[in-house]
Formats: C-alpha cells, sequence, structure tokens
C-alpha cells in the first residue's frame, strides 16, 4: 500500500514500520527509540533476531548522538561519503537498544542519499532502523512495486522510484593500530574499495584495507539474495546447455528454460540492474538463470556485484 510523506510520519511517529527509498535499496524503517517498531521490522521480514539492524541518520551529527565516540577516520569517510552508500560501525550509546544489534556493542549507521529518506528522517522524531524491504533471504528491492509485491501490499510503502545504487551500502568498521587504521569490509557495497583507497590516499592517511567474512554481520550469510529460481554462473565459458542440464532436477516433462542475466559493461551500472533483472528473469516461463563471469569482472568495481552474485547462486561452473 502507497502512502503519501504526511502519512509515512504519522505511521512511524505511532510505532508502525514503513518502507521508505533510498539510494542502495528500499528499507523497512522503523523508529529506533520505539521497541514495537523494531520488533515489527523483525517480524515483518521474517528476520532472525542475531542480524543486526542499520541505524539511518539524516546528518553526521544525528549520528554521533547515537554512538559512544566517533574515530577520526570515520570524519573523513563520512565527510566524503555521506550522504551516501557506506555504513560505518562503532561503539553504541545507550539510546540504541540491544535488539537493534543482536546485542552487540556496536551499531551500523548511515546517511542515506535520496531526498525522500532525508526528508522523512528530518521530520519524524528520530533516527530509523531499517533493513532492506524484503523478507530474509530474499533479492532486496529497489523499487516501490518490489516492496508491494515481497509483502503483498500490507506494508506501507513510500515511492522514490528507482535506486539509482542498486545494491546495499558498503559496510564498514575501523579501529588504529600504532597509527595505522585496519579498515575491515564487512559487506561490499556502493562505495568501492577503490573509492576508499582514492580518498585516504589523498588524505595521506595510513591505513590497511581488507575483507573479512565476519559472522558479525550475518548479512553475509552464504545463501542470501535470492531469485526465485536458480541461479547459476558461469564460469570462463560461454553458454552451453549441457552444462546446465545437470543443473535441474528433472522430470519427464520438464523442459530446460534458460535466462541470460546480462550485465552491463561498467560496475556501477550493473549493480543499479542486478535485482530488478534477476526479479524480472524470475518471472515469466524461464526456470534457470545463467550469468556469465568474464575476465574484467575480476576488478575491485566489481566487488559488491559478485559478492551477491555468488550468494544468490546456487553453483558456479568453471573450466
Ligand atoms: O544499503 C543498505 O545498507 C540497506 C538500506 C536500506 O540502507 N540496508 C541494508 O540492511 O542492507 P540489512 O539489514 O539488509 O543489512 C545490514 C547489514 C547486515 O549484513 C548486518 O549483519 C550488518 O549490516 N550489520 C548491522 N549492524 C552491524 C554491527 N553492529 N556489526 C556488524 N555488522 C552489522
Ligand atoms: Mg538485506
Amino acid at each position: 500500500m502507497k502512502v503519501a510523506m504526511q502519512q509515512a510520519i504519522s505511521l512511524l511517529n505511532g510505532g508502525e514500520v514503513v518502507a521508505f527509498p533510498t539510494e542502495t535499496v528500499y528499507g523497512l524503517g522503523g523508529r529506533i527509540d520505539l521497541p514495537k517498531a523494531i520488533e515489527k521490522i523483525f517480524a515483518t521480514k521474517q528476520r532472525p533476531f542475531f542480524d543486526p539492524l542499520i541505524v539511518h541518520v539524516s546528518d553526521v551529527i544525528a549520528a554521533k548522538k547515537i554512538i559512544r565516540q566517533w574515530p577520526s577516520l570515520y570524519e573523513i569517510l563520512s565527510n566524503e561519503f555521506w550522504p551516501g552508500p557506506l555504513t560505518l560501525i562503532a561503539e553504541k550509546s545507550e539510546t540504541v537498544s540491544d535488539m537493534i544489534t543482536s546485542g552487540l556493542p556496536t551499531v551500523g549507521v548511515r546517511c542515506p542519499d535520496h531526498p525522500v529518506a532525508l526528508e522523512l528522517l528530518q521530520k519524524v522524531g528520530a533516527p530509523l532502523a531499517a533493513p532492506s524491504a524484503n523478507r530474509f533471504g530474499h533479492t532486496s528491492p529497489t523499487e516501490a512495486a518490489h516492496v508491494e509485491n515481497e509483502f503483498l501490499k500490507k506494508v506501507p510503502v513510500l515511492d522514490g522510484g528507482s535506486s539509482q545504487v542498486g545494491v546495499e551500502s558498503t559496510v564498514l568498521r575501523a579501529h588504529e593500530k600504532n597509527g595505522v587504521w585496519q579498515i575491515e569490509i564487512l559487506r561490499p557495497g556502493g562505495v568501492s574499495r577503490q573509492q576508499i583507497r582514492d580518498l585516504l590516499e589523498r588524505k595521506e592517511v595510513q591505513y590497511e584495507i581488507r575483507r573479512t567474512e565476519s559472522t558479525a554481520s550475518p548479512g553475509n550469510l552464504a545463501n542470501h539474495y535470492q531469485p526465485t529460481q536458480p541461479l547459476v554462473i558461469l564460469e570462463n565459458c560461454e553458454f552451453r546447455l549441457e552444462h546446465l542440464q545437470t543443473v535441474l532436477v528433472k522430470t519427464a516433462k520438464d523442459k530446460l528454460q534458460p535466462a541470460e542475466l546480462e550485465l552491463p559493461e561498467e560496475a556501477f551500472a550493473a549493480a543499479r540492474t542486478l535485482y530488478k533483472d534477476m526479479r524480472n528473469l524470475s518471472q515469466n516461463e524461464t526456470n534457470l538463470i545463467y550469468v556469465i563471469r568474464r575476465p574484467h569482472h575480476r576488478g575491485e568495481d566489481w566487488e559488491a556485484v559478485w559478492d551477491r552474485l555468488e550468494r544468490a547462486s546456487s553453483f558456479t561452473f568453471r573450466r
């Protein structure tokens, strides 16, 4: 059910959940200071309580209010990338409940780069906890219609058009050790590792950056972002029907109806349409989606797209 801004604000202030647009994907929001709303987020998504929520704020000042100490590195990162697709993990203050962080002493916070989201955050009385507005493990929504399909129109949604980034934010945490910032990427996303490097080199910051496959970031579960039809990755090989024949459990009348998920040449363009294409291909008579991994997809700018494709896929065929 679509709602207008004013209605969204009253619903949120009354402890309800509302889906809203961001530049990455649509989020399912609830006020962080209303336990009823936070419970409703988990219930609506059928999300396990061990998976912590990201808190959305309208600016850096609001972010600082919900965390204990703002590392100097985050000042640099937020100056450059906020509003934008970067979630920073920091020690939480008392205003953030254990339900939001799944009992962790830290909280993820970000300022989304979307006019509707920013207006909402400014007008609602508190920051909004918001995971992606899909059922747990499913493909994230990048349009209001995706949210409506996902929850059969039972969830109020603010329509803000198509998400321009198209994959979730980069989740990052950092601590300083002997004057060198240790940066861990917990989830690759809308801000690429290269963009982070470029900034920190420009600012002459000493740092090391690595990917951490952390159970502290359960969005990293192996089976995530799944479309309703099986997805197969073909590496170093073009499509051949016999490669895929084994994938389907076949009955006598089952016919293989494969469709290719074609990736645009450029990584940011690929991210923008990824989830929408996965959804669209899952419809009609297709019963298997395949995507071809090409040599140029190895670049750092492709990290988020391939992270999602690997998690969404049933398996990879290599040659
Ligand atoms: O782009 C996005 O980040 C979207 C939009 C709506 O903002 N939100 C989103 O939320 O993707 P969600 O809940 O689907 O993913 C949040 C990710 C999860 O992988 C979670 O484990 C991780 O962030 N996370 C949240 N708080 C954390 C914490 N304190 N420590 C480590 N990881 C955390
Ligand atoms: Mg999600």
